[in-house]
């Protein structure tokens, strides 16, 4: 099979079977079809897509590219969660230890950040010496033993969704319905849970700006995911607007201790009862979303979620001082201010050009190699609907490169827009599907 002739054969159009599928994914991911190649082929599908039927076949591909996960040993029903892409999203941190609070067996596997958006692998490395590699022996013990444990993606399970991910991440190849769906659902299928809770986010900081985009994405990835067998349920999200007021690895790390101390942002804490709700509905330890959220109400005001997240930090190896202590986390050299300009609300904060700037701080990557400043991003101190007066500080954007932290600021200034007349934020949660 000739690579080149597949590349044209998309770039015009047309269907490809899933032998040609099959050549480019595993040739990508055995290494005999270098980077540029998978980039023009990338390229080729963003512009042209792929219908149902082949999308189906590229996310069995990737997923059969490696390892099936085998959680058997694990007691009870795992539900995996998995977030298509925000700004300031950290609900991964809060969610996890309040279903495993409630009894739910959590074993997830993580995406580092990719394009503006974050990505939990990323947060959890800004936790003094957090280990975010473990076997899969260490990985089963920990969740049996903690009741939870997140790693990253192993080189065993999708490995070619590992590879595709970092080359679409620098390849403008992000946002595309078909490859958003396979590279998700190959991992969450290799995975091993037994049901999967997706929230696919809408909006300005999301892969999916508009509500019928994501809806269609949703529907796809439950329709696949339930014909594999796995009960999967999508929550559409808002991310018109950052999530919460932190965006950057070590400032989402204090804000998701915030929330499990019952003292973060309204919108994060509200997201993630609603996301625990349904992952202990989906556990089977709560008989309906809603006395599942009752129970991860308990959980966060009993403090039983803080302290499985300090359970869950030290099983692998991290500073469970970090929940008393935020000093242990990295700190940023230089902190520069947008302040308000004038009297009046805010109306709009645009979650792309917040998770941009975020990007440019130093806190995301621009080369799939390049190192992260996990001490850089940004804290908004005003959100939308917030009644603000002249000479309020709005946002503090925090790095360790003047030059980087000043270009991030001046992309915050771009993206708050103040008015007179008062903007109600959207709808947290849109819709769930499935
Ligand atoms: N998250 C993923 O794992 N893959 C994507 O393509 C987008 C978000």
């Amino acid at each position: 099979m000739n690579t080149v002739d597949i590349i044209i054969k998309k770039r015009d159009g047309h269907r490809l079977t899933a032998e040609e599928t099959a050549h480019m994914v595993m040739g990508y991911t055995e290494g005999s079809i270098p980077d540029y190649q998978m980039a023009a082929f990338l390229m080729a599908v963003f512009f042209r897509g792929m219908d149902r039927e082949e999308t189906v076949t590229l996310t069995n591909v990737m997923r059969d590219s490696g390892d099936i996960m085998d959680l058997s040993a694990i007691e009870g029903v795992k539900v995996d969660k998995h977030s298509t892409g925000g700004v300031g999203d950290k609900t991964t941190l809060i969610v996890g230890p309040l279903a495993a609070a409630c009894g739910v067996p959590v074993a997830k596997m993580s995406g580092r950040g990719l394009g503006f958006t974050g990505g939990t692998v990323d947060k959890l490395g800004a936790i003094p010496g957090f280990r975010i590699s473990l076997e899969e022996s260490e990985f089963i013990r920990q969740v049996n033993e903690k009741g939870i444990a997140v790693i990253g993606q192993t080189g065993h399970i999708a490995p070619a969704d590992k590879k595709i991910y970092a080359l679409r991440d620098v390849t403008g190849t992000v946002d595309n319905l078909s490859l958003i769906t396979a590279s998700i659902m190959s991992k969450k299928l290799a995975a091993g849970s037994d049901a999967i809770l997706l929230d696919v986010k809408c909006g300005s900081g999301a892969f999916m700006k508009t509500q019928e985009d994501a809806e269609k994405l949703a529907e796809m990835m439950v329709g696949i995911g339930n014909s594999c067998g796995k009960k999967t349920v999508a929550a559409i999200t808002d991310m018109e607007q950052p999530l919460g007021r932190a965006v950057g690895n070590a400032l989402e790390v204090r804000e998701a201790i915030d929330v499990l101390r019952g003292c973060g942002p309204d919108d994060i804490t509200e997201l993630s009862l609603v996301l625990a709700g349904m992952m202990i509905y989906m556990g089977e330890k709560a008989a309906s979303a809603e006395e599942g959220r009752e129970m991860a109400e308990e959980a966060l005001s009993s403090g039983a979620g803080l302290e499985k997240f300090r359970q869950f930090v030290a099983g692998q190896g991290g500073d469970p001082r970090v929940t008393e202590d935020y000093g242990i986390l990295p700190g940023s050299e230089v902190e520069l201010e947008f302040v308000a300009p004038e009297d009046g609300y805010v109306s709009s904060i645009d979650a792309m050009k917040i998770g941009l700037a975020s990007q440019h701080t130093g806190a995301g990557r621009e080369k799939k190699e390049d190192d992260i400043d996990l001490a850089a991003g940004l804290c908004l101190h005003r959100k939308v609907g917030d009644r603000v007066s002249k000479g309020d500080v709005i946002c503090t954007v925090y790095g360790n490169n003047v030059k980087k932290t000043k270009k991030a600021l001046e992309e915050v200034v771009d993206a708050v827009k103040i008015s007179e007349e008062k903007t109600e934020p959207g709808r947290l949660v849109k819709k769930i599907i499935g």
